[in-house]
């Protein structure tokens, strides 16, 4: 695949994997991605940075740039471009790649005033290959599954995690097992893992019973966990953080705003922004925020009522589905960030989520519900005083507008019940965003009127 001759050199493996509770260094990882001493998650960590082998900063943005230039697989590769700080595979060419990573980042001027702040921008993950952020994870995640020699890689998913697994599992002529929960997940995401060619299990439970049922599973069957347990899912989603930088020119903002489910997500963003201030790339870190759903809100629960000391599992009710998540794994290692860069946590309504969501589609941007938790959650940091007007704010969009339709036809047409709000009052509050689609006779005298009526709306 065209690789240079120093890449085609067997590599000396280039990272350890750690437990982030005992520190134990596990040297050939159990099937659960636990740590075999204290049963905690593990991290990659990379050694040689201590021991005076660490990339110069200079060069790995000069390398960075260069390769956006370049054609072959790997470079062109929004994930595997960044190479120099992730895992390293025993045979490079063995990568499965979509050409994930590479998305927008986006200016968002009338959410900016809905939120009273002054520079505001979003990265958007949706516009990955299979429309979230989990591809950039599972490039990596799925490559070790492939040099480990499995046929089979599984996850328990929300929706997008199983979409992004069928599709990379396919493309490396593997199979998947999706086990999602029956009749909570959005439609999009579900016609995915069907057509990518998936074994998709739907069981009579939520995700956190997902994750127990298939916990099980790994240990009576030789099945790759894909779940974000895997550190290595991590590792690739880290890459969002530094392509977000490099947008920036490597001006760091104040303030990153991310979605919690699973607490995967906000931790490998934490752990890339502190890596690159631990390399020399950047000489500050943005304070990362994490904004759950009210009525899935684990993480905002285990810090007011437990002071972060541990975990308050929740049931899990949100129509934001990709974020209906009770028992959340990655919660440690979510806090860690939190606490290294000064974020804080954030719950939102329903009804919130649903006009924040509107309002990022009249920014021409869109995207899915549990995404626009960012903005919901921004408008009330900012009221709290946490975001002061004039500090630069940037969310990460995690999913595609079109992942769940049937949600946003609901709003448009008025159909949205959202929990703990009459719908009647909630029809009030969004009558000026929603847009129904109007039925008329076909010809132009009809569509004359409703042009007509619509100009004197907007006066
Ligand atoms: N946004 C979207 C669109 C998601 O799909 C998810 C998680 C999150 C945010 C939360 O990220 O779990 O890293 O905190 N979806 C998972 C799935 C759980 O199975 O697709 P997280």
């Amino acid at each position: 695949m065209g690789l240079s001759q120093s890449e085609r050199v067997s590599p000396v493996k280039n990272h350890a994997v750690r437990c982030i509770l005992c520190g134990a260094d596990e040297g050939k990882l159990a099937v659960d991605f636990r740590c075999t001493k204290c049963g905690e998650l593990l991290e990659v960590d990379f050694p040689g940075w201590s021991a005076g082998m660490a990339p110069d900063p200079a060069a790995l943005k000069a390398t960075w740039r260069e390769r956006r230039a370049s054609n072959q697989p790997l470079d062109a590769s929004g994930v595997w471009r960044f190479r120099e700080v992730l895992p390293e595979l025993d045979n490079r060419s063995d990568a499965i790649t979509l050409r994930e990573g590479n998305t927008p980042l986006y200016e968002l001027p009338q959410c900016a005033g809905a939120a009273h702040v002054q520079h505001l921008k979003a990265k958007h993950q949706g516009m990955n290959p299979t429309g979230s952020f989990k591809d950039t994870g599972m490039t990596v995640a799925i490559s070790f599954a492939r040099q480990n020699n499995y046929q089979w890689v599984a996850c328990a998913s929300t929706g997008n995690t199983s979409a992004s697994m069928a599709a990379y599992a396919a493309r490396g002529g593997m199979r998947s097992l999706v086990i999602i929960p029956d009749g909570k997940i959005a439609w999009g995401k579900l016609s995915q893992s069907l057509d990518y060619g998936a074994l998709t299990c739907q069981l009579r439970t939520d995700f956190d019973g997902c994750v127990r049922v298939l916990n099980d599973l790994i240990r009576r069957y030789p099945i790759y966990l894909l779940n974000s347990v895997n550190p290595y899912r991590l590792e690739g989603q880290k890459t969002a953080a530094i392509e977000l930088l490099e947008q920036l020119d490597w001006q760091v903002p104040d303030h990153v705003i991310v979605p919690g489910g699973n607490l995967g997500n906000n931790s490998a963003l934490g752990k890339a922004f502190l890596e690159m201030r631990r390399l020399g790339v950047v000489g500050t870190v943005p304070k990362i925020s994490v904004i759950q759903a009210e009525g899935a809100n684990p993480l905002y629960r285990t810090i007011h009522e437990k002071a972060g000391k541990e975990l308050v599992a929740v049931e899990a009710e949100t129509l934001a589905t990709a974020i209906r998540i009770g028992n959340p794994a990655s919660w440690r290692k979510s806090l860690r960030v939190l606490e290294a860069t000064g974020g804080c946590v954030e719950q939102v309504s329903e009804a919130e989520i649903a006009v924040a969501k509107a309002e990022i589609g009249a920014d021409g941007v869109g995207c899915e519900p549990a995404s626009a938790v960012t903005l919901a959650g921004l408008k009330k940091l900012v009221r709290s005083g946490f975001v002061r007007p004039d500090e630069s704010v940037v969310l990460i969009l995690t999913g595609h507008l079109l992942k769940d339709p049937e949600y946003t036809i609901q709003f448009h047409r008025g159909d949205l019940s959202v929990p703990r709000m009459e719908d009647s009052e909630f029809r009030a509050l969004t009558e000026r965003q929603r847009k129904a689609p109007i039925v008329l006779e076909a010809n132009a005298d009809a569509v004359l009127q409703a042009l007509e009526a619509e100009d004197k709306r907007n006066g």
